[in-house]
């Protein structure tokens, strides 16, 4: 009989898959530009993409100005041409950029997260005239322009409710930036609310009638599972295809990597007690001894 160290590697792989699942799940879900208010629901994918809005003022023997780079449904891209310290951090979704122009050179002077996905908390809130909605989202804290005491930054995205027309979706408007809280309107159909079962036709009249509408789709805690499942259907039956067509296996011998999963519960009890013997003080003579028999 051969004893050979238990092995680390499938330990180590063990940990990563367990590892990788458990922030998954953990997770919560990031705003995909679905959501309902007062059993009202919207969907502002129609605003997905990347946008930017600018607002330019003369600030004598300079110009001053403010550019805001949003997208609401994911998070923004990194500009190539952009040096880091000059663009706002991964996972922001509305970045504001204070420029100085001066005889057509550009200076950026300020690089503020307004909203972050990690932070976006976002809350809404109906407006009935003119009929809309407006979405506040979140960002990081950054030293106010007046006492240079750190401001939770935050947009107020109004959106305006108007039918759809042939003309391509208007571009969002800067309303205002005080330091705090910035200011967007936008006109477009994502503004209108509908009733969930009546997307295409009869958008806005409508609020929907109660629980109908929670079972049609899965979150994406569920959608991730289908796919673990699903990826873990298509590696057991394509090996059990392949230690048959290869080796001739037949019964237990189909498990693809069958000496990885029969350790399995093995690992998993050295993991608990790893994590235990951290705990309590290890208890060498009734350990497992870290050998296995192949
Ligand atoms: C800084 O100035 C802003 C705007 O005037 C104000 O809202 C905020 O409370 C001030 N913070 C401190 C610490 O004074
Ligand atoms: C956002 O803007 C809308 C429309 O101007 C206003 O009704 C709402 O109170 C604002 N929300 C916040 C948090 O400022």
């Amino acid at each position: 009989m051969i004893l050979r160290p238990l092995r680390s590697m499938d330990l180590s792989l063990f940990l990563l898959l367990l590892s990788l699942s458990i922030p998954a799940l953990a997770l919560e879900d990031p705003f995909d530009c679905h959501f309902q208010v007062n059993g009202l629901k919207y969907d502002l994918t129609p605003l997905a993409g990347e946008h930017t809005v600018t607002r330019e003022r003369a600030t004598p023997p300079t110009r001053e100005v403010d550019s805001v780079r949003l997208s609401l449904c994911s998070d923004l891209a990194t500009q190539k041409d952009v040096s880091d310290p000059d663009q706002c951090p991964l996972g922001t979704r509305v970045c504001l950029t204070k420029i100085n122009r001066k005889d057509d050179t550009d200076r950026i002077v300020s690089v503020i997260p307004i909203a972050q996905t990690s932070t976006l908390n976002p809350s809404y809130t109906p407006l009935s005239s003119p009929k809309g909605v407006s979405i506040l989202f979140h960002g990081a804290s950054y030293p106010h322009p007046i006492n240079a005491t750190d401001a939770e930054q935050s947009v107020n995205i109004t959106l305006l409710c108007t039918p759809e027309s042939e003309s391509e979706e208007p571009e969002p408007k800067f309303i205002s930036y005080n330091g705090e809280l910035l200011e967007l309107e936008w006109s477009s159909r994502a503004g209108c609310n509908f009733a969930g079962e009546d997307k295409d036709g009869n958008k806005g009249e409508t609020p929907e009638d109660g629980g109908s509408s929670e079972s049609s789709s899965l979150s994406s805690v569920g959608w991730f599972l289908l796919l673990v499942f699903v990826a873990f259907a298509i590696y057991m039956s394509a090996g059990a295809y392949y230690n048959y067509s290869t080796y001739g296996a037949s019964g237990i011998d189909l498990i693809p990597h069958r000496d990885f999963w029969m350790e399995v519960p093995y690992m998993l009890r050295d993991v608990v007690s790893h994590l235990c013997s951290t705990v309590r003080p290890r208890r060498s003579s009734s350990h497992r001894g870290g050998y296995i028999a192949v």
